[in-house]
């Protein structure tokens, strides 16, 4: 666009140059067709302006049948209509001072860019050359000298006319344009603006962002510069900390229902509930409007400069918060806007017709004819009183519409075209008031008022240092750019159900990093119900205890939380790995903390532990009361000889009492005691029920001496004692924490050093039991008083059976249950020993007395097998039976 113009311009340049000599060889092509505002009468100086007062151009209808013209401008925009106003009230202050330019009075030559890039070429060239008929490069005429421009309204429009005044070394103030692009000298030599670079406003968000801890947002960008390079610049930011984008749209220049529609349901399905905006108002306010017509009012919107505070986007967003550069109150400035004549020019009458929905041409005719009547209430006068629907008279009152044209609380953009005009006249005074000897062009030269170059103007308006007036605020250009100053707007209904902008902290980006942003919390008010700020995170935190896993092919936001296994665990916040507990730790059940694993062992003071002990004495209790009991009845204790019943009641009492070693923590001493007293406890006993067959006729028959009796017994028990002995000299049993059975546990058991001995051990206690069995077996035929061999027998088959079914039993118990098993064995076994051999006596003993005699022992015995024997006899037969036996197995072998 701008290049056909420049051409175009060109040409136009051959047909007006002076010395051209082929007019007849140029013609013009296109006349540029601009509105705008123009003093220049009788001016010392001009200064450029460049507002878009309308929103668009008018749609080309496409016909390329007929001569294309330069496109009219539709879409009258109040809030820049009011930054017009703006300039001509700070040129009409400053020419009315006497401190400022008090002999220089300044003109102006307004454009209208219609926020348009071609308009906005077009009167740039138009400016520069002063004529709508474009010759670049010449200026014709003698009028007054232009200064700099002042514009041109958004970034976009700035890059594109900053590009050509920097051809003409020609300064151009902007009091809007905030893209960081335009800070490059190179590209842009003679651009300064008053407003701050969108580095520090990206920054300033990011920073919002991460100080509230949101990780998921959205951005929605302008497809323009300012949008562009300002998402461009914060996601930077925000990436580098962390943050995942959900999702980035661009708003097109030229909205289609369809493209707006598309946005919305990107918003919509969006779970992010932060939606970052780099656009101008009028760009932004057609998608906010489908939203709100849509309902989608759950989202917080995080605004830029260019529209905290326009009235076009309607205020239902409640909760917005947004960054908003310097306001300021400019005195006067209501008044002036208030005081206006509609009949000036187009513009503004085109400004009162859109206002007031009407056309002026009744109150023009009026107002020609002197029939003006208007009072001081700008009420009509009662001759046009009736005037028809769709006519005004040029004589309403302004003041009592709520139009954002006269809302000056929020003069912010205002205020900075009031500075940029200001340092432009300021740069100018400079200039005017340099002393002849000591300017600084080409060895102490000053520049002539009447008739300066651009860049000489340049060099001062880069110097200028000026304290604005009403505020106070100290103007100087630090590489083009002012400082990074920023209000942070919050949004918030009033009473009245209006939106009111609360200003809830500032961001000022020359501090120090730490204290660049601040933000008072408690003023802030949410789009919520809640008083906290929103939360806008893809996943939510995972909790200690969990890890992250990542979502293939999502943001790294975006993540489940994984429960640690057992055994593992994570103790903070959003971990990426769990960690593995040390050997003797456990994950809790929160899988947070690593505990010590649960030291296992049959403690005494436990139920089981205090029945097994009970038990166990009651056993010993019983056995030696039986002791006693024996005592009494001789006859019968005789008879089956006291030596063996005493000996193998001593043996029970030794296993009875060897569990309790089993029970307790496990120590080196009672692992060995324990297993060693039951090796012992149960050789001896068994020893002794063999005993009685193999040396019994020998007793009853010989009377051999005690040693005698007990030399087998002794060296069953010597065998066995030597055995053990080795045991615990080479490879003893010991206790150890077992920490591989179970997971939550450490099971402190005693190992047995060595399976090979332990196994020998009580193998040798299995052959004397087999071969008591044996005995018994052989001896159970034998008649006595009492079936003694048949209660052996017996007991012998309790014996095996409660330790064959004690193997599985214990192989299918784990911890203390296995000691508890063992214990159960050690208990059943022995008392039915116990029960076996001993109750059938003692029932004589205790309940039939009278049996308990010498005669009773024998006419039973006749009665019962018609043969004169008597227990001692008949036990000597089994025992030579049995030797027999022994002898001949001995043979076989
Ligand atoms: C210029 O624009 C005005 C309205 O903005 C229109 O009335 C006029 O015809 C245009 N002139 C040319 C030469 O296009
Ligand atoms: C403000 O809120 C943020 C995040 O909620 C918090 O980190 C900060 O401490 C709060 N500051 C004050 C002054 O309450
Ligand atoms: C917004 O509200 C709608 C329903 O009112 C709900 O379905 C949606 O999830 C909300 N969105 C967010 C980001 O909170
Ligand atoms: C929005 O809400 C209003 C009232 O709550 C309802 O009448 C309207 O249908 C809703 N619009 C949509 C698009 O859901
Ligand atoms: C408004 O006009 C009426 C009639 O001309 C007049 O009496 C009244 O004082 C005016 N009001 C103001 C505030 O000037
Ligand atoms: C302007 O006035 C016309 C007729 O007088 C009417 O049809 C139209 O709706 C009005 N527009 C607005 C925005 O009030
Ligand atoms: C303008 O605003 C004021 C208060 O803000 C209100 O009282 C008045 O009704 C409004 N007028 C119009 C025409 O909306
Ligand atoms: C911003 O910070 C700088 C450096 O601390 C300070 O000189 C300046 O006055 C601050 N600006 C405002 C507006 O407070
Ligand atoms: C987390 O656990 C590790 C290893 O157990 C430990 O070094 C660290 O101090 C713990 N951190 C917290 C916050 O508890």
């Amino acid at each position: 666009m701008e290049i056909r113009h420049f051409l175009l311009g060109l040409c136009a340049f051959c047909l007006f140059h002076r010395r051209a000599s082929a007019e007849s060889t140029c013609n013009l092509k296109a006349k540029f067709n601009l509105s705008g505002y123009k003093d220049v009468e009788k001016k010392k100086v001009v200064i450029g302006g460049m507002f878009p007062i309308h929103k668009r151009i008018a749609s080309n209808d496409g016909n390329t049948l007929r001569l294309p013209v330069s496109s009219d401008c539709e879409g009258f925009n109040f809030r820049t209509f009011r930054w017009t106003q703006a300039m001509l009230f700070a040129i009409n202050e400053i020419n009315k001072r006497e401190d400022l330019l008090p002999n220089t009075d300044l003109g102006y030559v307004i454009y209208d860019s219609c926020f348009t890039i071609s308009k906005a070429v077009e009167g740039t060239l138009t400016y520069l050359t002063g004529q709508d008929e474009a010759v670049p490069n010449y200026r014709c005429g003698d009028g007054p000298p232009l200064a700099a421009l002042v514009g041109a309204g958004g970034s976009d429009l700035s890059i594109a006319t900053a590009r050509i005044l920097g051809l003409y070394h020609f300064p151009q103030v902007s009091y809007s344009s905030t893209c960081s692009a335009l800070e490059s000298k190179f590209q842009f030599p003679t651009f300064l603006r008053t407003i701050p670079n969108d580095k520090h406003q990206s920054t300033a968000i990011a920073k919002m962002v991460l100080h509230f801890g949101w990780t998921w947002v959205g951005t929605i960008a302008a497809d323009d510069d300012y949008g562009k390079y300002g998402i461009k610049d914060f996601k930077e930011q925000v990436e580098e900390a962390g943050v995942c984008i959900s999702f980035s749209e661009t708003l097109p220049k030229v909205s289609s229902p369809e493209d707006i529609q598309r946005i919305v349901q990107t918003v919509v399905e969006a779970t992010a509930k932060i939606i970052v905006v780099f656009s101008s108002d009028v760009d932004l306010s057609p998608l906010i409007t489908e939203l709100l017509r849509q309902n989608v009012t759950n989202r917080t919107w995080i605004a830029t400069e260019a529209w905290v505070t326009s009235a076009l986007m309607i205020s239902l967003l409640g909760g917005t918060l947004g960054f908003a550069v310097k306001r300021a109150s400019i005195p006067g400035f209501q008044r002036y806007l208030l005081d206006m004549d509609p009949y000036t020019d187009p513009l503004t009458e085109e400004f009162w017709e859109t206002l007031f929905n009407c056309t002026l041409d009744y109150g023009r005719a009026l107002r020609t004819s002197k029939q003006k009547a208007r009072d001081v209430n700008g009420t009509l006068s009662g001759e046009v009183r009736g005037l028809p629907d769709g006519l005004c008279t040029g004589c309403e009152s302004v003041a009592k519409l709520n139009n954002t044209y006269f809302d000056v609380s929020q003069l912010r953009i205002t205020y900075s075209v009031y500075k940029a005009v200001y340092a432009v006249a300021h740069a100018l005074h400079n200039l005017e008031h340099c002393k002849e000897g000591q300017g600084p062009f080409n060895g102490k030269d000053c520049a002539d008022i009447t008739d300066f170059e651009p860049w000489q103007l340049m060099y001062y308006l880069k110097n200028v240092r000026f304290k604005v007036p009403h505020t106070d605020e100290e103007i100087y250009f630090d590489k083009g750019d002012v400082e990074g100053f920023y209000e942070i707007i919050n949004w918030q209904f009033s009473s009245n159900g209006e939106i009111s902008y609360v200003i809830v902290g500032h961001y000022n980006g020359s501090a120090a990093p730490e204290d660049r942003m601040n933000i008072l919390n408690d003023s802030i008010v949410w789009n919520s119900e809640v008083l906290e700020p929103p939360r806008s995170v893809c996943s939510e935190n995972c909790q200690p205890g969990t890890r992250k896993g990542i979502r293939q092919g999502e943001p790294v936001c975006c993540f489940d939380c994984i429960p640690c296994a057992d055994g593992e665990i994570s103790n903070t916040s959003n971990a990426r790995e769990c960690i593995l507990c040390g050997v003797d730790d456990w994950s809790n059940d929160a899988h947070d903390a690593c505990v010590p694993k649960i030291i296992e062992f049959l403690a005494f003071g436990e139920p089981l532990g205090i029945t097994l002990i009970v038990i166990s004495a009651f056993g010993a209790l019983v056995t030696i009361s039986v002791v006693f009991i024996m005592n009494v009845g001789t006859p019968l204790v005789k008879a089956n000889d006291a030596l063996l019943s005493f000996s193998l009641l001593f043996s029970l009492v030794v296993t009875f009492l060897c569990s309790i070693f089993f029970l307790g923590q496990p120590q080196n001493w009672s692992c060995m005691t324990s297993q060693v007293a039951l090796a012992l406890g149960f050789a001896f006993c068994l020893s002794s029920i063999m005993s009685g067959y193999t040396l019994l006729p020998h007793c009853v028959e010989s009377l051999t001496p005690l040693w005698a009796f007990y030399k087998d017994i002794f060296s069953f028990l010597y065998t066995q004692g030597i055995a053990c002995g080795v045991w615990l000299i080479m490879l003893p049993p010991h206790s150890i924490k077992n920490t591989s059975a179970k997971n939550i546990k450490i099971i402190l058991e005693c190992d047995e050093g060595s399976v090979v001995f332990i196994c020998c051990i009580f193998s040798y206690d299995i052959l004397l039991a087999l071969l008591a069995f044996i005995f018994a077996f052989i001896a159970r035929k034998l008649e006595d008083n009492f079936s003694e061999g048949k209660c052996i027998t017996f007991g012998m088959l309790v014996f095996f059976i409660v330790w064959i079914s004690f193997v599985p039993a214990y192989l299918s118990t784990r911890g203390k249950f296995m000691v508890a098993v063992q214990i159960f064995a050690i208990l059943a076994s022995s008392f039915g020993l116990l029960t076996c051999i001993f109750l059938p006596k003692c029932y004589i003993l205790l309940v039939k007395p009278e049996c308990n005699t010498e005669e009773m022992m024998r006419p039973h015995a006749k009665t019962r097998d018609g043969t004169a024997t008597g227990t001692s006899a008949s036990l000597a037969t089994a025992a030579t039976e049995v030797n027999a036996t022994i002898s001949s197995m001995a043979i076989d072998d």
